[in-house]
């Protein structure tokens, strides 16, 4: 952007200079804005669009003009410390993006914060395209089953990406020991991350210093992404969530219903093996006194 208010400044001087200039000011503009573009796709299509609706976070169509650059770039670069700070506006914001923060991203200084600006700014410069919105295809049961494998890891994933319940766990998945702990417990994550588009875009991309250098290598198909989020809906939403509810409770139930009943048996047992015990001791003592 800054190269254009340069140009008539040098096109009154000289014809040459300004063209060499303009020539090196643009391709290292467009340099910055390819650089930013890939930063962009690789650290923050897992939670933002330009003009695509919200995902984890909000829509940063027009960001530039929601607060001062000065702000804009200090959020980014450290979104906790300008939370912490007691920022009315960052405590909106966050409150409207179902209380998850924006994490603090490796690699994303004060100069990337703004050569990202500039990038969403020039997008931000075409309205959104108010097209159809493109109907998701409904979940079947067969999904939410082989979301399920693949998170337990009984179905491996076509580019090896590791199981999911090998740091993660859900409720009532994985038997006894249930999932790992490293990563958060996801029985809910498909409320807490906002639901089915960008749950979705979260898993193509994973947000996770922990899973994004492993799955960079090992990406998970459309297909694959699919199949978990159907899972992970069902834990919320789905019938085999309040299936398994209903089977825990009547499992608990039938526990202390069984317990109950062994527990009356037992007494029976002894009561049948010593009905003579009274008897046993008082007839003898009874006859011996007669004599
Ligand atoms: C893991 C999800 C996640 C990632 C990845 C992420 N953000 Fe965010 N971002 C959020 C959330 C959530 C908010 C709003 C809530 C908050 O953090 O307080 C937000 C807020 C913002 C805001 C302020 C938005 C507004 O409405 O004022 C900007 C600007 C922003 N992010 C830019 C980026 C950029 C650029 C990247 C990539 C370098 C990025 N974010 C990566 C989740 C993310
Ligand atoms: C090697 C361990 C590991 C594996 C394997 C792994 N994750 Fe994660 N995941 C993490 C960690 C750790 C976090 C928390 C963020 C962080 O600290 O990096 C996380 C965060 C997440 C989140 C964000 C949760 C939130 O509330 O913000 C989702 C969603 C997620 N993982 C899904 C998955 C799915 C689906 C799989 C399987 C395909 C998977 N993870 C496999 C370690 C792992």
């Amino acid at each position: 952007m800054r190269g254009y208010g340069e140009i008539p400044v040098f096109t009154n001087t000289s014809l040459i200079v300004p063209i060499l200039l303009l020539a090196g000011a643009s391709s290292a503009m467009a340099q910055d804005a390819a650089e930013a573009q890939a930063f962009f796709d690789s650290n923050c299509v897992a939670c933002h669009t330009i003009g695509g609706g919200r995902l984890v976070g909000p829509d940063l169509h027009g960001v530039n003009t929601r607060q001062t650059r000065e702000w804009l770039i200090d959020f980014m670069v450290d979104p906790a410390k300008v939370l912490a700070s007691g920022d009315a506006y960052a405590q909106e914001i966050l409150a409207a993006s179902n209380q998850v923060p924006m994490p603090q991203l490796p690699g994303l200084d004060a100069a990337m914060a703004g050569a990202l600006l500039d990038l969403i700014a020039e997008k931000s410069g075409t309205p959104i395209a108010a097209g159809p919105v493109e109907e998701a295809v409904p979940f079947t049961a067969a999904d939410v089953f082989l979301g399920e494998e693949l998170f337990v890891g009984s179905q491996a994933f076509m580019h090896g990406s590791p199981a999911c319940i090998s740091c993660h766990n859900v409720d009532g998945v994985g038997g006894f020991f249930g999932g790992g702990n490293l990563g958060p417990d996801l029985t809910e994550v498909f409320t807490t991350l906002n639901g089915r588009r960008p749950l979705t875009a979260w898993l193509g991309s994973p947000a996770s210093d922990t899973m994004k250098p492993i799955f960079a290598d090992a990406k998970m198909t459309d297909g694959e992404i699919n199949a978990l989020v159907a899972f992970f809906d069902a834990q919320v939403n789905g019938e085999s969530a309040a299936d398994r509810a209903a089977v825990a409770g009547t499992a608990s139930a039938s526990f202390f219903y069984s317990g109950l009943a062994f527990a009356v048996l037992i007494l029976l047992v002894f009561a049948f093996l010593w009905r003579n015990r009274y008897t046993a001791t008082r007839t003898p003592m009874v006859e011996a006194s007669k004599r």
